[in-house]
């Protein structure tokens, strides 16, 4: 039986996806811009077979926690009429206790192997699509370097596309990990109470149309400095709407305002930082290349052994 294994790499927003309008299509309220990091990857091998199966780092997966890949593929045999059953193995190649496990580099892995395994010959935009319908930020991770993924309004018109490929940027990533535990509120979940409950949500679409605009210019021109400046922002902002919903919660440890504090004072003194959160306690800390060793020198001398992962953009969908 033929067997299809693709590679996908993780992606770190900087202009963030915080609200669905369509919960099964996972269709956004909004645009986002991400940038696909080198290192951090899933490699997912996809064969028919009798039944569907899962295992992740060859351990079979059951029960609910193998739901979510198991839905997938029945959107996926719907969609395009298929019947066949599916043999799908996955490995998080994730550097050690990095903590960085990502649906966004699952199901884009998963989307382009299953899809070849089935004998389609999906082109990118409509991988991109059929991703997306596993975990809305895997819509970014079919592409390489900074992409960005419009929001659209249906099925049709919700995907992703590379926006600059980013080879010749020397911007770098130091991946913070502050605490590896699974965040206890998912994503989705604080989605909806956010956008059901926060009274600034409605702020939301101007706040990222306007980041857009911005971090695009600052990408054109290999502005590193202000990209951070801005993807810090539009991650602050995110964050505040967690705080402002109601009930408030959020994503930080202790830890992580450690981090965002030693980050602040770097900028105070002219060191060229900046951080964005997702929906966990971990920070990713933006800078230019030259800046990797002084910002991860002044980190591991101020955090009580601290796991540091640098990583640089990486590319899109590769096929083994
Ligand atoms: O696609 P999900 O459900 O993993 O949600 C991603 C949400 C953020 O990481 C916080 C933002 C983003 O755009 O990736």
């Amino acid at each position: 039986m033929k067997k299809v294994t693709a590679i996908a790499h993780t992606n770190i927003a900087f202009i963030k996806y915080w609200g669905k309008t369509d919960e099964l299509l996972r269709l956004p309220y909004t645009d986002s811009l991400s940038l696909t990091l080198d290192d951090f990857y899933t490699e997912t091998s996809a064969s028919i077979s009798d039944e569907d199966e899962f295992f992740l780092d060859d351990k079979l997966i059951t029960g609910k926690k193998a739901e979510r890949v198991f839905a997938f593929l029945n959107y996926f045999r719907q969609k395009y009429n298929i019947n066949d059953k599916f043999s799908i193995k996955s490995y998080n190649h994730v550097p050690d206790s990095a903590g960085l496990a990502s649906s966004a580099s699952a199901f884009a892995a998963l989307s382009a192997s299953v899809a070849k395994a089935a004998g389609l010959n999906l082109d990118l935009t409509e991988l991109s699509r059929l991703a997306r319908v596993g975990s809305g930020s895997a819509s970014r991770s079919i592409f390489g370097g900074f992409v960005q993924w419009h929001a659209g309004n249906d099925d049709e018109t919700s995907y992703a596309e590379q926006f600059d490929d980013a080879k010749k940027s020397d911007i770098s990533i130091l991946s913070v990990i502050v605490n590896k535990n699974k965040k206890n509120i998912s994503s989705t979940v604080g989605m909806n109470l956010t956008r059901d409950t926060s009274p600034f949500y409605k702020e939301w679409p101007n706040v990222i149309e306007q980041d857009l605009i911005e971090i695009k210019k600052a990408i054109k021109n290999n502005d590193i400095q202000k990209i951070g400046q801005i993807a810090e922002h539009n991650a602050m902002k995110m964050h505040a709407l967690t705080l402002s919903a109601n009930p408030s919660f959020n994503y930080f440890e202790p830890e992580t305002i450690t981090v965002m504090n030693i980050i602040h004072d770097m900028q105070k003194n002219g060191i060229h930082a900046y951080f964005t959160i997702d929906a966990g306690p971990n920070v990713k800390v933006i800078c230019d290349k030259k800046d990797v060793t002084i910002i991860k020198e002044k980190l591991e001398k101020q955090l009580t052994d601290p796991t540091i992962v640098i990583t640089k953009p990486g590319p899109g969908i590769t096929y083994k």
